[in-house]
């Protein structure tokens, strides 16, 4: 091919050395990473990604909700900036790729667009969002940049007040600095996010990138079934005020619910606390983790409260107390026209397959879609695997995924 045609590649032995470097910290045996949000490897990586912007000769900056970026001045002075992100922290035995991808990308684009010494209409920033996966507060970094973070948010972490505070302390931040962090919509130009799919969609469809259409509102929920502490083997079967029958009758019924009621929606159990825990007492409470996403708002409010009346049934078949704790809610977003044709094109003068599609994953995007332009891409999971150490993606698809970033960051702020 003719060189003085090509377009403008990102530096893929760079690309691929970062992501590698950052795929140690936390490593598990297993290939995957174990970062959750504010832990110890955490930290690490986002001190990695600092030094790396700063190595670059970019600007470093941590706001108060503890989202790291590295900021390109290219725009004009006082002109608004284009934010292109993700997240470094992960899943609990995560996979390599979830976040980390778009972030590594993100902060390739600006070293190309430092190196190539190119002005923009806009300044670029490349950030790592604080707790995306929801360890404490689900998409807690992106709600508070786009100033949408509200006290109920912090309320009922969902990993529990006590571990919060500890965790904020540990990274130098405090429940009321998350609240510092929101920006002016104004300066704000736009938000672009790279990202494995986390699906097997493009693999089945044969396609190298996914432009984003909408993405999935999330919601969820701590539901406590009480019942009484009992010796397992002396307390008759009939006589027993066992927490975990409504914690496993109300999974189970769950899922039948949202299969029958809620045809394309999601609902999961992700986790249950067993008081006191132990093999021969009766459990006294169960705690259930409850999370479900639809694409619109109605469906979810419907969503609530058929569960919600699920679990008042099972409290009562086996004579239960009952206690609701609203934890978090993430409207569903559509993503920006411009930004999909950006992507789209990209894509076509890179030469890339690609198709539209939902995402039914979450993203910082869906936060930053309140205030700004907002889209994303994706490239191809093979098998469809995420939140495991099983997820993996191609080399090519990840430079492909990086290029494209760049060419609709080019072409949205050219
Ligand atoms: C984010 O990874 C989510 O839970 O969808
Ligand atoms: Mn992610
Ligand atoms: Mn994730």
């Amino acid at each position: 091919m003719d060189q003085s045609i090509s377009p403008l590649r990102i530096n893929s032995e760079r690309f691929r050395t970062n992501l590698e470097t950052l795929a140690a910290i936390g490593a598990t045996p297993d290939g995957g990473v174990h970062r959750p949000a504010l832990s110890e490897a955490h930290l690490q990586a986002r001190r990695w990604f600092l030094d790396q912007a700063r190595q670059a000769g970019l600007d470093a900056r941590v706001d108060g909700a503890g989202n790291h970026s590295a900021v390109l001045r290219c725009g004009p002075a006082g002109g608004a900036t284009l934010l292109l992100g993700s997240h470094l922290d992960s899943v609990p035995y995560g996979g390599r790729f979830d976040g980390a991808l778009g972030v590594v990308a993100a902060l390739e684009v600006l070293q190309v667009v430092k190196e190539q010494g190119l002005w923009l209409k806009a300044h670029l920033e490349a950030v790592d969002f604080t707790d995306e996966e929801g360890h404490f507060v689900n998409f807690l970094g992106s709600l508070a940049l786009s100033g949408r973070l509200e006290p109920e948010h912090v309320r009922n972490p969902r990993g529990g007040r006590d571990r919060f505070q500890q965790a904020l302390g540990r990274a130098g931040l405090s429940a009321s600095s998350l609240f510092s962090a929101g920006r002016d919509p104004a300066a704000v130009a736009g938000y672009l996010e790279l990202h494995i799919e986390q699906g097997a969609r493009l693999v089945e469809a044969d396609m190298q990138m996914g432009v984003v259409t909408g993405i999935v509102g999330i919601r969820s929920f701590k539901i406590r079934f009480i019942g009484r502490a009992d010796h397992a083997g002396t307390t008759p079967m009939g006589r027993r005020l066992d927490a975990a029958q409504g914690a496993g009758a109300f999974t189970l019924a769950a899922r039948e619910r949202v299969m029958r009621d809620f045809p394309g929606c999601v609902v999961n159990v992700g986790n249950m606390e067993f008081e006191p825990g132990a093999f021969n007492v009766v459990p006294q409470t169960v705690t259930v983790a409850l999370e479900f996403r639809a694409d619109d708002d109605d469906e979810l409010d419907e969503m609530e409260a058929s569960l919600l009346q699920q679990a008042s049934i099972e409290a009562q078949r086996f004579g239960l107390g009952l206690e609701t704790a609203f934890l978090d809610s993430t409207p569903p977003a559509r993503m920006n026209d411009t930004v999909r044709d950006a992507f789209a094109q990209a894509s076509k003068l890179l030469g890339l397959r690609h198709t539209f599609l939902p995402s039914g994953a979450g993203h910082d995007a869906q936060c930053l879609a309140q205030i700004c332009p907002a889209g994303m891409i994706f490239v191809p999971s093979v098998g469809g695997f995420s939140h495991s150490a099983k997820e993996f993606t191609e080399w090519e698809d990840c430079v492909n995924g990086a290029n494209a970033l760049l060419h609709a960051a080019l072409i949205l702020a050219r």
